[in-house]
């Protein structure tokens, strides 16, 4: 397995540099489009902060950046100037609610859709000098397996994949942990199942995903938290306001379970 991991690495020319994973990061990823990942990454990272914990969310959704809108926020500097060499990666931190940090990215760049892997070293390492000042990052990653998605994954020391109970969904899940498993061997990934009607939906998706990669890939893999379908969330995205800044809603509550896991599990003994 160890000989196919670093054929598969030279093959797809990911630098041993990355590996094994250097980033105090959780990294907030689906294979799918729209399944949430930029809903719970924001949210997620404001209810550490209310933890008590420091994060830094960063927006690697590099040219189509949603997490600014969600927040409210209309930053100047952004991830494009920092790749661009315009600004330094502090110069783009902006503080967001609750003593988080932020990092946005650009919105319409079709510049970023094609970074070099020398590129996406250095935005690696950029995000690792930074993390110093903080107790974790909360990276948004795009939809999709393509090499940046891959690059930040492999970087990250935990991987959280949102799912619906779509099959779609499950399909696409599915097919990005296999990629992620077939370079990096055993990776911390958790799951977290999102829009789910009942909570039986939830469970009945998460042990379809679970039985098919233990048969395949033949590891397990752990849920995190299931999060409902609820108004709530799209509400406050019309509203730009984040759910977890409002009142107790059946999402909010079931991610805050999510974020005490996450600071408690993730992060004992790593920092
Ligand atoms: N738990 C939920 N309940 C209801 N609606 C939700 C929930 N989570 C997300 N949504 C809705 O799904 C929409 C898409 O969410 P989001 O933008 O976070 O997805 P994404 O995975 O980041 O998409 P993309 O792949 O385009 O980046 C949101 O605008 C929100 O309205
Ligand atoms: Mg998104």
């Amino acid at each position: 397995m160890n000989d196919q991991a670093r054929n598969l690495r030279r093959s797809t020319a990911i630098p041993e540099a990355v590996l094994p994973p250097s980033l105090p990061a959780v990294a907030i990823t689906g294979g799918k489009g729209g399944v949430g990942k930029t809903c719970l990454a924001v949210n997620l990272a404001l209810l550490l902060a209310k933890l008590g914990k420091k994060p830094l969310l960063v927006d690697c959704d590099l040219s189509l950046a949603n997490a600014d809108v969600l927040l409210g926020l209309n930053p100047t500097a952004t991830l494009f100037e920092v790749l661009t060499g315009s600004a330094p990666i502090k110069g783009a931190i902006v503080d967001g609610p609750g003593g988080m940090g932020f990092i946005p990215a650009a919105s319409g760049r079709d510049e970023l859709t094609r970074l070099s892997q020398s590129q996406l070293d250095s935005l690696i390492g950029g995000l690792n000098q930074v993390a110093q000042g903080y107790d974790m990052l909360v990276i948004d990653t795009p939809a999709g397996i393509g090499r940046e998605v891959m690059s930040l994954l492999r970087a990250s020391r935990t991987v959280v994949v949102v799912v619906t109970p779509e099959p779609t969904s499950l399909t696409d899940a599915y097919a990005l942990i296999k990629v992620l498993e077939n370079s990096d061997p055993g990776r911390d990934i958790r799951i977290v199942i999102n829009m789910a009607n009942h909570q039986d939906d939830a469970l009945q998706a998460f042990a379809r995903l679970k039985k098919v990669i233990a048969t395949y890939l033949h590891r397990d893999i752990t849920l995190i938290g299931s999060i409902p379908r609820d108004r709530h969330v799209a509400e406050a995205v019309r509203n730009r306001t984040p759910f977890a800044l409002g009142p107790d809603t059946p999402a909010l509550l079931a991610l805050r379970a999510v974020a005490m896991r996450l600071k408690n599990e993730a992060w004992r003994d790593k920092k």
